[in-house]
């Protein structure tokens, strides 16, 4: 019977040899195949230079997914009937014409019609010649046609401010911004969109989320990963800087900090997004090392294995001075938040991957349970903890609010407790992956989850003094051991305004 919800289109995939294609985007494809989101008409088609036959990419596809000793299902071969290969150079626009109609021909024999989406996952400097090459080979849709084309891009867009705008104004020549996906697959992923649904779909929580109640935010983007892959090369280029916090752990931020949109829509809710890009301020009058921090790992222990450092590696010169990490505190100045520090913090060889955003509460105005609490000879005061509210985004998907209570007894000893609400223990399903998510929004022309050009733009601006901090010669990244939670600085940082980073485990 057909899905109701199967999506029909034409997809490519431009740079189909590459790592995300593989990891990411097929398996994505194939998981929204089988649950019914794509129909039996629509090609999958990998574009690259290499040369390969559909059989060949057919079977590379199979072991990717299926893993190299698993069986080919019947509900697979039906799959891999979907799944084509064409060679392109995709800087050579004179070739656009020949694969136009080799999709052509596949989409006569799959019955695919209207509606093609094109996937831009190549290396940044190939985005505008690929769409030009589309221009070329006549793929843009007339503005009055009915034919819909859609163009996803994934990060990084640009460079720095001024490349970004750039590439902004390229693409804005030959395409439309509704034509235009920017992927952040942060907001594929299912527990960053569940911030909106707890904050706007229950009543109790929003009202306190405010200058009133919120002591400070603390969101963390904690990787245990180095340069694997072959990353380096590419990294060393970026840094923290603009690898994750310019677009993960700002998206985040947006969505802890917006303001409720009149309706759930696309447009709406970028426009919310972008305020709070637009209020975001750091160190205002003081110097900048007061409020930001960089780090680079070196060797150390993580796991309880030795990893080494990030100048020994590969692909990594050895007097790099690129940032593994940074952290900063920064605010929202607007009327909701003014004076609340929101902490920010990302970085690689960290003891474990957790992704989180822990909103801290005031604490209570007075403290009636103050208690002494002794073990052996050592004894200390106790007083109420904060309440905390946290979004754990991974690894094991959670929400949970930190409370006190009374600790079992004859006294009144006060105890923080945990109330947990685990996603794994609460649906017994399992949660669609962030790319599966984003391709349906792509084929379903819903950009809500999308980055919209002027967020992108008010992103950058908001970086763009690090990045220039950051550049100078005198900033040398702090070092800190691989499997440690970053640069002493950083805790120094908030021990200056009396907090403290949380250690968020990885249960
Ligand atoms: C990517 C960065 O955008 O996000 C990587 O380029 C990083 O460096 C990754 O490792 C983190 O994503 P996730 O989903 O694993 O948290």
């Amino acid at each position: 019977m057909t899905n109701p919800n199967a999506e029909q289109a034409t997809i490519l995939i431009f740079g189909a040899s590459g790592d995300l294609t593989a990891r990411k985007l097929l398996p994505a494809l194939y998981h929204l195949w089988q649950d019914g989101y794509l129909t039996e008409s629509s090609p999958i088609i990998g574009i690259a230079r290499r040369e390969k036959t559909d059989d060949s990419f057919r079977e590379e596809t199979r072991q990717t997914i299926l893993g190299a000793d698993a069986a080919k299902t019947e509900e697979w071969q039906h799959f891999a009937q979907q799944l084509f290969y064409r060679e392109l150079d995709l800087t050579a626009a004179g070739d656009y014409e020949r694969m136009t109609s080799q999709v052509a021909e596949i989409e006569e024999q799959l019955g695919s019609r209207g509606k093609r989406i094109v996937y831009l996952a190549t290396a940044p400097s190939l985005f505008y010649p690929s769409v030009e090459g589309l221009a070329a080979g006549g793929m843009i849709p007339n503005r009055d046609s009915n034919e819909i084309l859609r163009v996803v891009l994934e990060k990084p867009f640009g460079h720095d401010l001024s490349s970004s705008r750039e590439l902004s104004n390229n693409l804005g020549r030959i395409l439309s911004e509704d034509q235009i996906y920017r992927i952040d697959h942060y907001l594929g992923k299912e527990t960053v969109q569940n911030m909106l649904l707890f904050r706007y779909g229950n009543a109790i929580f929003e009202p306190l989320l405010n200058r009133n109640h919120v002591d400070h935010v603390q969101i963390t983007v904690a990787e245990s990963q180095g340069m694997e892959r072959g990353r380096g090369g590419y990294y060393d280029q970026s840094g923290a800087i603009r690898d994750v916090l310019q677009n993960h752990v700002l998206q985040l931020l947006c969505l802890v900090a917006m303001e409720p949109p009149a309706m759930f829509r696309a447009d709406a809710i970028r426009d919310e997004k972008l305020k709070v890009l637009k209020a975001l301020r750091m160190c205002e009058g003081a110097g900048m090392s007061d409020c930001f921090v960089a780090g680079q790992y070196e060797s150390g222990t993580q796991n309880g294995e030795r990893v080494r450092g990030y100048r020994d590696e590969e692909r990594i010169p050895a007097d790099s001075r690129t940032e593994t990490y940074v952290a900063l505190k920064a605010e929202v100045d607007n009327w909701r938040w003014a004076g609340v520090p929101f902490y920010l913090r990302t970085g690689k060889r960290l003891p474990h991957r957790v992704t989180e955003v822990a909103i801290q509460f005031k604490l209570p105005p007075l403290n009636l349970f103050n208690t002494i609490e002794c073990e052996g000879d050592i004894c200390e005061i106790v007083n109420a903890r904060p309440n905390t509210l946290i979004f754990r985004i991974q690894p094991k998907e959670a929400i949970t609010l930190m409370m006190s209570t009374k600790r079992p007894g004859m006294q009144y000893q006060i105890h923080p407790v945990a109330m947990d609400f685990m996603y794994e223990e609460a649906f017994e399903r399992r949660l669609p992956e962030a790319y599966e998510r984003l391709l349906l929004d792509v084929l379903r022309g819903d950009s809500t989850l999308f980055t919209r050009s002027d967020e992108l733009e008010a992103a950058w601006e908001f970086v763009t003094p690090l990045l220039n901090y950051q550049s100078l010669p005198t900033s040398q990244p702090e070092i800190y051991a691989a499997g440690s939670w970053g640069p002493r600085a950083a805790d120094e940082m908030l021990r200056r305004a009396s907090h403290c980073w949380r250690q968020p485990h990885a249960r």
